[in-house]
């Protein structure tokens, strides 16, 4: 008889969990959906809500510690698990969901998760890579390509973007966002949100996106992941989270609280930052889930003492869901009992987690996003490697290019390549590579050889990526002297940046940078083709090396994208979203700094300076060349006395003053000379993307609105105050032009 009436009951909300399909695009809109969750909310026992909010990882790739908890397919049966996270595949996915829709009570469907940071099968370049482009573009649509081939593998929901600021190399996670600055971290964020959500997730080919990590991971003290961060409020609102309140205006529908301390307090555990800013302020109305274990893991941060204290900071602070922690599970209950939280707080959360199933039409069929035929379809189809080849040379960045070396002459007759990457598959696709395998990567050597024909290639790997072997340094001499020209393929391992890869020294690691030194010696016409998750210490190899290709970790397409900018088929366009260091001493180094009292040069005595090295970096922030050049002039403002209710114009001419087409950030920064905090030296406000015929000029105009002179002031309120700016546009944060207005 219950059951009868369970069904009656799911069939008037129109929920049918069962294999056929009753509606292909559900009805999204907000009332609707809520009106379903709360129909559903009314059917559950308390262990079936407390259920909910639990995510346990698959027992195939683990992307955390594992904690001690339960047998996972008879919690599905139980109704203990509300999502699961690593488990792959449309077959696979089907067979886990079937558990929860033909073995539990309630029949509620999971959600699947997973990390799809750049690519799930077609691998992108990383995203610090993508950022590179500045193209907003670009990241929307990688973001979208990895959406559909993850949903068509059975994946609903993935942990990204990662949109946390860093400031820090060392950090190795670094190469998971989008660099060191709030504004284009905050472009960007929107960009990959719209990518992965799509219009509408009634829409198989979307997912639920996740700003994480909430916040201000990316500020680890010496760039070591999980340490501490301490910062005043004013950085914590101005620098580290605009990205994220960006991404909840562009409507992603889940946040991830992070490991790190903030201020003292856990941000897992973090009640100011969760309920009074995300969810309150900014009226977030999507889903918190913790980090793997970071619930427990406050334990260890000796905030709590155990994991029941534990659950009830998470709990009140405003995480909704615990990710393979099981302290929910376990201490949840208890809690109630003893009223440290409610049953309505509990509703509350379980809401927000239905809310997202409804979304995603699981409801209306569990199996939607599990089609093995669609799956079989999808994934590296001919135009997703076309659009990861176009994002990875809009990604690269030419740090130098003395004498013109490149672009290289494709009749050239032989080629010396040389160094741990040039072959190196699996590197190119680097840490948080989703499904990608090596086994797909068009490397640097095969693509060379392809062009140039095999003859023409003379390849020596010449040392491993971290180690001290030298015994190839003899064929690699050799090989660069017998050819007309030299290509080193060196930097970092695929693995030596990401989660926990944190990095003391900075260099290129190994013996590598000795052999491009005794490479450089020989005095031919060499470039340098770096690979790496995060900026490196080139000051020696600047000084000796007459090009520099940055290419990050490029991704499936490595080989074809990287020969496209060599050869001169595509002229590089990036620009650095990360200060590259002169000296590791120099860190945190950052272009966004505040001026102090005494700033001044290493010459000058009792100035905030180095006795050793100057306080400029090797490489500025949105730094990069063209294989021509671009002169900027008459830089114009619509006006020199503004009122804070119309946006300024700026305008300013920009000419193609080299031989050949090209692409040109233009990046526009204003400084507030005098506020009641400390202003940055430079902060950007805006950017466009110019493509400039040889000797042409177009004429670029930026809006600057009020929000774009605003700050967090004195009293803690966003806001502009009164006084004069100054307003710089360039090719970079350090060569610009400027003019001055004042605000009234
Ligand atoms: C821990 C990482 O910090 C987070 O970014 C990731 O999404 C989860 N593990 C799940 O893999």
């Amino acid at each position: 008889m219950k059951k009868i009436i369970f069904l009656a009951a799911m069939s008037i909300l129109g929920i049918t969990a069962c294999k056929t399909v009753v509606k292909e695009t559900p009805d999204n809109s907000e009332k609707e959906v809520m009106k379903k969750a709360d129909s559903v909310l009314a059917l559950m026992t308390l262990d079936e809500k407390i259920g909910q909010l639990n995510q346990f990882s698959g027992d195939g790739e683990l992307t955390g510690p594992v904690a001690l908890r339960p047998d996972l397919l008879q919690s599905i049966r139980d109704g203990k698990v509300g999502s699961m996270l690593n488990i792959n595949g449309a077959d696979y996915t089907r067979k886990i969901q079937k558990i929860a829709i033909e073995e539990s009570r309630l029949k509620i469907p999971l959600i699947f998760g997973y990390d799809v940071i750049h690519g799930y099968k077609t691998i992108f370049p990383i995203p610090l890579g993508e950022a590179a482009s500045w193209d907003i573009e670009v990241a929307e649509r990688s973001a979208r390509i990895g959406a559909t081939e993850a949903a068509a593998a059975g994946q609903h929901w993935t942990f990204a973007p990662m949109v946390d600021i860093a400031r820090d190399p060392r950090w190795g996670r670094i190469m998971e966002g989008s660099g060191e600055d709030p504004y284009l971290g905050s472009r960007l964020a929107e960009a990959r949100v719209k990518g992965f959500q799509g219009k509408n997730l009634a829409d198989i080919t979307t997912i639920l996106a996740c700003a994480k990590h909430y916040a201000g991971y990316g500020n680890a003290q010496a760039g070591r992941d999980y340490y501490t961060t301490d910062m005043s409020d004013n950085t914590l609102r101005e620098i580290y989270l605009p990205p994220f309140k960006a991404a909840a205006k562009a409507g992603v529908e889940t946040f991830m609280s992070a490991f790190n301390d903030l201020n003292g307090v856990p941000a897992t555990g973090n009640k100011y930052l969760i309920h009074d800013i995300l969810k309150t302020e900014w009226a977030f109305k999507g889903m918190v889930v913790s980090d793997w274990g970071s619930i427990s893991e406050m334990i260890p941060h000796g905030i709590v003492a155990n994991k029941y204290e534990a659950g009830d900071l998470a709990f009140n602070a405003g995480v909704d869901m615990d990710m393979e922690g099981n302290v929910y599970l376990t201490e949840m209950k208890n809690l109630l009992k003893d009223g440290n939280i409610t049953e309505a707080q509990i509703d509350e959360s379980v809401r927000r987690v239905l809310r997202l199933k409804f979304l995603l039409g699981l409801f209306e069929d569990p199996y939607r996003y599990s089609n093995t035929e669609r799956e079989s379809q999808t994934l590296l189809k001919p135009e997703f490697l076309a659009e990861a080849r176009d994002a990875a040379r809009k990604s690269f960045v030419l740090l130098k290019n003395e004498n013109q070396v490149l672009p290289l002459n494709i009749s050239v007759k032989s080629v010396a390549l040389i160094g741990p990457a040039a072959d190196a598959a699996d590197d190119m696709i680097g840490n948080w590579s989703g499904r990608g395998e090596g086994k797909h990567v068009i490397t640097l050597k095969k693509e060379l050889e392809t062009r140039l024909g095999a003859g023409k290639v003379l390849y020596a790997k010449g040392a491993n990526f971290n180690d001290s072997d030298k015994s190839g340094f003899a064929a690699a001499m050799a090989a660069a002297r017998r050819a007309d020209i030299i290509i080193a393929a060196c930097g970092e391992a695929g693995m030596m940046s990401g989660e926990s890869m944190s990095r003391a020294d900075i260099s290129i690691p190994g013996v590598q940078e000795e052999l491009i030194l005794e490479m450089a010696k020989l005095g031919k016409p060499m470039v340098l083709v770096l690979f790496n998750g995060r900026p490196l210490i080139l000051t020696k190899v600047n000084t000796f090396v007459p090009a520099i290709l940055e290419a990050w970790i490029p991704g499936t397409m490595t080989g074809p994208a990287l020969c496209d900018v060599l050869f001169g088929e595509y002229n590089p366009s990036g620009k650095l979203p990360v200060t590259f260091p002169y000296s590791v001493g120099q860190i945190p180094i950052y272009y966004n700094h505040k001026n102090s009292g005494r700033p001044g040069s290493q010459e000058q005595k009792f100035t905030s300076r180095y006795l050793d090295v100057p306080n400029d970096p090797l490489f500025p922030f949105g730094y990069g060349l063209s294989y021509t050049q671009f002169a900027y002039n008459n830089l114009i403002l619509s006006e020199s006395i503004v009122s804070d209710i119309h946006p300024l114009e700026v305008r300013v001419d920009i000419k193609n003053t080299g031989l050949v087409a090209g692409t040109e950030t233009v990046q526009l920064y204003i400084r507030d000379l005098v506020g009641s905090v400390t202003r940055p030296v430079k902060e950007l406000k805006g950017f466009t993307k110019v493509m400039l015929k040889a000797g042409e000029v177009q004429t670029v105009s930026f809006k600057v609105a009020k929000e774009d002179l605003s700050f967090y002031n004195r009293e803690g309120v966003w806001g502009t105050e009164p006084g004069k700016f100054k307003v710089f546009v360039g090719t970079n944060s350090q060569n610009t032009i400027e003019a001055g207005f004042e605000l009234k």
